[in-house]
This record gives structure tokens, C-alpha cells and sequence, in this order.
């Protein structure tokens, strides 16, 4: 039966309790990612008060779920959804880790391999990605971002998007994403976990919201309201957000899914004196499904009954839903993801292991390198730390199903000579920083330098005069102002992953270069925060030989590695920049020239940027912003020429009335390897009216 007509006949038969059952998100007990359970879960799926399930997966739990509801009175398959942040078996780096790729084809392919293995393991829906622009790295949730660049942000968002859904939803190993959390969540006053957020409209629009609007357009199905309000109202009760910004004017057309019992704590916020009045605020405001509060369930058939909520609003909703369960193909083949060979098949394969590994060679940022690294393989080598061992803390926060890792020691043991006694050891690895614990939600930090017992432990082994490698495990920017002073060689390992102990192996011994740029600034100390390179020039910009200018007493004001920044083996020479032309008109695009040379004699790999400036505008513009980049190779003695184009979209901006505006007069254009250190031209915009 085509489509609409078959939900226009399901919805005529469904009772109020019924709809309202299809906008309620129960959660299972396979997981715990929120306070609260969900009591009584198979009744509420067999009366048809409950129309999507999460934290419940493999083919047995999903077919045992699935099993009772289609024994419901009107037989409405259930999705199953689940926090696959990144990976669901096998497990990637974390989402903060990986964007350092800046390697879109490799992000995309590591959603598609998640989205299979989520897939063969019963689900439909995965909540990711999670595109929470973020300057605050005492913020745990940076972990499960790209970081603070909004541009690149939304290149990440669109590359997750079309990897988790592919081209057709009800293929078998695709899946619904849901982007999150929308909106503002990265921007909690302090760094705070579920802590307030305020902001202007104008950072929202030039800073916040490109992600998720990329996303957007790149097709994603579901969309999640963040904890914080805005504007003093709660994302799950805002109408404006929801409804006209969302809905009307970026052309969403899927659903939207509150945060974990987003709906009740609206009461928290003070923003509604019960769990009715909650539901009430939050279906007006544009809101499909409630996950866990289950204020849905208990207010929405009396509200409509009573005439406060038109059924249309209602029908609205679920019909938004069922739409979705249709382009699944849960209707026609309800059982089609319970399949036990194909979950085996799949869950965890070589394939999957082997784009782990290379996803993670690719995560790895080189700090400092005075020439230690790489180190050879014939090096006696100890490997040291609290962190060194753990395949646990590998993996990092929000790993879904994902079981094992390989940690930092048995990756460098299959490849190189591991000395038991460090005293016989050539060169010390010592691998420190965050356990998986504390990073990720609800693990906020006001210090992010490495912990107290680390450092001593640095201390000591510093003390011995032994050569050392620090590997650093983290979800956020470090501060690493002291250690930087200290050692000769820096990798920041991030959380790599279930293959994390080999990809960091490969890098340490030049198996595989370092290519990772970070997409985070690491600050000098966490009284900078928040910080960005995309800083606004102000009316007194820092100037060294003037007091009243804007900087502090005691520190640089830029970041200690900056956005974009990360080293690899061999420093490529950035030659002259130049353009085609120093003018454009309305329309036209110019040519960015940037001369490299390799004089080494080994290939190398550099992932070149360039930034726009606009001078002089109707509103003050950053510094710099990212407008793009290009990853080349080099071979031994190569030189070479690169270009980018620049075209009128990269001048836009949001003007006085936050539309889109491109305005004439002149510009910088910048490139290098990182935000900081760039050569600069300059080239006017003349409009051919003018
Ligand atoms: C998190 C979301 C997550 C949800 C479901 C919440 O606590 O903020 O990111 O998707 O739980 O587990």
C-alpha cells in the first residue's frame, strides 16, 4: 500500500493513548546513559504506550521487544535506537580525536562502518552526530565534538550524516541519525556540565548553529533538543528554536526527540509547575518524542480531550514518526535487523579493525618532536604509566557496545623490543592523562592539567636523564604548558579506539606518519578558557609595547598549540603565498597560490589552510576563520604549487539583521600549516555596480 494512505488509515485507528505511545522513548537496562529506568517497559510496549526503545540491542534482546509489539493491538513496529557515538562494536577514535583527521572521506567511512554494525546488531536510529561547537575544554562533552571551528564543523556534520544514513534508510546497514544536541549545549557558562547557557543571537547564527544546520541539509532524520535553555526557555519548551528557526526556516522535516527526561526537567528549569504542563510546552514548541520522562504518555490524551492541545498537533507528531518506521521498512519487514549470522558477520570484523587502526594513525596529533621520533624499531624501549597499559581508557567515553582495545603497551609490543626494566630501556614511553572517566558527560574539569600523581611521576622519570616520549590520552585540550618545557617529544593520543595500541605503535615507529591537526586550541593554562582563534579584534588588540591593550599579566593571550596545529615527520618549507589577481567582482572567484617544498629526503604529508579576514565591515569580523584546507603529499625534493579558489560565498557573513551578506572593500587571505603560523595577502572586493 503506498505510504500516506496506509498512515492516514493507521492513524484513524489509533486511540489518544495509542498516539501518544508512539512519541514515547522507554529505555532498556543494557545500557544506563541517564537517571532514571523505565519501569515496566514490555507492558507499556504491548499496550501500545511506548513506540521507540533505547538502550537495548543485539538480534535476540531487539526480536524479544520487537515480538510484543507486534502482538500490540495494532501491530506498530518498534525503532531501536542507542548512543553509537563512535562505533558500536568496534570502536573509533572519539568523535574530538578523529575530526583532528580532517579527513571527511575517512569520518564518513567510520559512520557507515558504525551505522553496519549498529544495524546488524537490531537498531535504526543512532544518537550522532553530536555537533556541540565548543571553546571550553573544561567541558567534558568536547570529546564527543569536532571541536571549535564552525566551518569545519559542519563539513564533519554532513560527512556523519550521509555515512550513517546512505542512500537509502531501509537498506540493511543504515541507520537514522540524530543530531545533537540542539542547541548551544557546548557553551555552558563555566564549563559547567547542564549548566546555563546565554548567549547573543549573533554567536549563535556565526558560530553555533552552522554544524547543526549542515546537518540539516545533508538529510538527517531526528534531531535532539539539548538540556540548556535559551533565552531563558528550555530547548525542549522553545518554539522559537524549534519550530520557526528548525522547522521553518531550515526545512526540517524529521522528528525531533528530547534529551534524557529533558521534558520533566523543564520543571527544574522553573519553567512549568508540572509534568503536564511541561508536555504541554513542549509538543507546542515543536518537540515529537519524549525520551524517559514519560510526561507524553501521562498528560497528552487528557489535553487533547479536554480541548487544551488540538489532536492535529498530536496527529502531527506521530505521523512524523510513523513515516519514519515506513521509510524503514519496519512495516513491511519488522524482524529484518534481527539476524544473528549477519550480526556475526559483521559486528567487530577485519574490515571494521583495520579502518580502526587507520582512523586512529590519523587522530594522532605530533605536539613537540626535537628528533626523537619516530623511534626505531631495533629501539629497547620501556613502556610507562598509569594509562600505559589500559585497553579500557583507549577507547574513551560513550563506547556503546564496544568491548576491549588495544592499549599503548600491546600495540608497541608487536612491533617493537619492550624492556621490562626501564633501566636497560634506550628511550621511555611514557603514556599519561585522562581515564576514560573524566572525560564525556557529566564530567566537567576546572583544572586540565594532566593529574597531580602524573606529573610527579614525569618528574621522577625526567630525573633519570632517559630520553622520553610523552603520549597523552585525553577527551578534551590539556593544558601541557610545563610538560612542553620538559620533553623532547609530545604525541596527543586522544581515546584512538578498540585498535588505539597499534594505530599509536605505527606513529610512534614511523610506521605511519602523524597527520593529526588539532580542531582545538590547547590552551596555556585554563584561565584562558573559553578561547578560540576565531577571536574578534576588539578596540584595543594586543600591542607589546602598549598597557592598555588586551592581554593578560602573566600569559600570552594566544593558545599554546593552536587550532589547526600538529607536526609530522620532516617540516615542509611554506614558500611565497600570492593571487591571481588583488581584485574580484560580485560573482567572481580568485586563485590563492601557496608554493611548498619538501627538502627532506622522505615524503611528506601536510594538510595545508588557508583563512579569511574582512578588514573592514558593517559588523565587526573575526581575526581569522577557516575557509579551507587541502592535505598534500610531498615526495622527497618535490616542490609545489597549490591553489585554492575564492569565492563569494567564503565572504559571507551574517550582517546587521543576521542575514547573509557579502560586502565589498578588502580582505586578508591567509595560509600555513596551522591558524598561527600564516603568511598573509591582501585583495579587495569591488562590486562591478560600484
Ligand atoms: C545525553 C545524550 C544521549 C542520551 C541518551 C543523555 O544524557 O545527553 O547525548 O544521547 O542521554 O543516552
Amino acid at each position: 500500500m503506498e505510504r500516506d494512505a496506509f498512515l492516514k488509515d493507521l492513524l484513524s485507528r489509533m486511540t489518544l493513548e495509542e498516539k501518544a505511545g508512539q512519541l514515547n522513548l522507554l529505555t532498556g537496562t543494557m545500557d544506563a546513559t541517564g537517571m532514571k529506568d523505565s519501569a515496566d517497559l514490555e507492558e507499556k510496549i504491548r499496550t501500545g504506550h511506548c513506540g521507540a526503545v533505547f538502550n537495548v540491542f543485539t538480534p535476540a534482546a531487539t526480536r524479544a521487544l520487537q515480538e510484543v509489539a507486534m502482538a500490540s493491538r495494532l501491530a506498530v513496529p518498534l525503532i531501536f535506537g542507542y548512543d553509537v557515538i563512535h562505533g558500536h562494536r568496534t570502536i573509533f577514535p572519539i568523535p574530538l580525536g578523529l575530526s583532528c583527521s580532517w579527513n571527511l572521506a575517512l569520518i564518513q567511512r567510520c559512520a557507515q562502518a558504525a551505522a553496519a554494525e549498529a544495524a546488524a546488531d537490531g537498531l535504526h536510529w543512532v544518537y550522532s552526530p553530536m555537533v556541540d561547537i565548543s571553546q571550553d575544554p573544561r567541558w567534558g562533552r568536547v570529546a564527543e565534538g569536532s571541536g571549535e571551528d564552525p566551518w569545519l564543523g559542519a563539513e564533519i556534520a554532513r560527512a556523519m550524516v550521509h555515512g550513517y544514513q546512505g542512500e537509502n534508510l531501509a537498506a540493511p546497514d543504515a541507520v537514522l541519525a540524530c543530531v545533537k544536541h540542539f542547541a548551544l549545549y557546548g557553551a555552558p557558562q563555566g564549563g559547567r556540565d547542564y549548566h546555563t547557557v546565554d548567549m547573543s543571537r549573533r554567536a549563535m547564527v556565526e558560530t553555533y548553529f552552522p554544524p547543526y544546520q549542515a546537518a540539516i541539509e545533508a538529510g538527517a532524520r531526528t534531531v535532539m533538543t539539548s538540556f540548556n535553555e535559551i533565552d531563558g526557555i528550555p530547548a525542549s519548551g522553545n518554539r522559537w528554536l524549534l519550530t520557526e528557526l528548525l522547522r521553518e526556516q531550515w526545512g526540517f522535516r524529521g522528528w525531533i526527540v528530547t534529551d534524557y527526561t529533558a521534558v520533566s526537567e523543564m520543571k527544574n528549569h522553573g519553567t512549568a509547575g508540572s509534568d503536564a504542563e511541561a508536555a504541554q510546552q513542549a509538543l507546542e514548541a515543536g518537540v515529537d518524542m519524549d525520551m524517559v520522562s514519560e510526561c507524553f504518555i501521562a498528560a497528552l490524551p487528557s489535553l487533547v480531550k479536554s480541548g487544551v492541545i488540538a489532536e492535529a498537533l498530536l496527529d502531527a507528531a506521530v505521523l512524523r514518526v510513523l513515516a519514519t518506521k515506513w521509510d524503514l521498512g519496519l512495516f513491511q519487514a519488522p524482524f529484518a535487523r534481527c539476524d544473528e549470522a549477519r550480526a556475526r558477520a559483521v559486528n567487530g570484523c577485519e574490515a571494521h579493525r583495520d579502518l580502526a587502526r587507520e582512523a586512529g594513525r590519523e587522530a594522532v596529533v605530533l605536539l613537540k618532536n626535537d628528533g626523537l621520533l619516530p623511534l626505531s624499531q631495533s629501539t629497547k624501549v620501556a613502556v610507562l604509566g598509569p594509562l600505559a597499559a589500559s585497553g579500557r581508557d583507549m577507547l574513551g567515553c560513550w563506547i556503546a557496545a564496544g568491548v576491549g582495545g588495544i592499549s599503548a603497551l600491546e600495540g608497541i609490543r608487536e612491533v617493537a623490543e619492550v624492556t621490562e626494566d626501564w633501566q636497560a630501556a634506550e628511550v621511555l614511553i611514557l603514556v599519561l592523562g585522562e581515564d576514560w572517566e573524566m572525560h564525556g558527560e557529566a564530567a566537567s574539569r576546572t583544572s586540565i592539567r594532566l593529574p597531580k600523581e602524573q606529573r610527579k611521576l614525569a618528574r621522577e622519570l625526567l630525573e633519570t636523564g632517559k630520553p622520553i616520549v610523552l603520549v597523552t590520552l585525553s577527551g578534551r585540550p590539556l593544558d601541557l604548558s610545563w610538560e612542553v618545557q620538559k620533553f623532547p617529544a609530545m604525541l596527543h593520543a586522544w581515546a584512538l579506539g578498540s585498535e588505539g595500541g597499534r594505530a599509536l605503535a605505527d606513529v610512534i615507529f614511523g610506521i605511519a606518519a602523524p597527520v593529526g591537526k588539532l580542531t582545538m586550541g590547547f590552551p596555556r593554562n585554563v584561565g584562558q578558557v573559553p578561547m578560540t582563534y576565531r577571536e574578534k579584534p576588539g578596540g584595543r588588540p594586543f600591542d607589546a609595547t602598549q598597557k592598555y591593550t588586551s592581554k593578560y599579566l602573566d600569559v600570552e593571550n594566544d593558545a599554546l598549540f593552536p587550532f589547526g596545529y600538529g607536526l609530522t615527520y620532516g617540516t615542509l618549507q611554506h614558500g611565497t603565498v600570492w593571487l591571481d589577481r588583488p581584485r574580484m567582482a560580485a560573482g567572481e572567484s580568485l586563485t590563492l597560490f601557496a608554493e611548498l617544498e619538501n627538502e627532506q629526503e622522505i615524503p611528506i604529508t601536510e594538510t595545508v589552510q588557508w583563512y579569511l579576514r574582512d578588514l573592514v565591515a558593517t559588523v565587526s569580523r573575526p581575526v581569522k576563520e577557516l575557509r579551507g584546507y587541502q592535505r598534500v603529499t610531498l615526495q622527497a625534493q618535490e616542490r609545489r604549487v597549490i591553489s585554492f579558489k575564492i569565492q563569494d560565498a567564503d565572504l559571507s557573513f551574517p550582517g546587521r539583521d543576521l542575514q547573509p551578506r557579502i560586502e565589498d572593500g578588502e580582505f586578508e587571505a591567509m595560509v600555513g600549516p596551522n591558524s598561527r603560523d600564516v603568511q598573509v595577502v591582501r585583495f579587495w572586493r569591488v562590486s562591478l555596480e560600484n
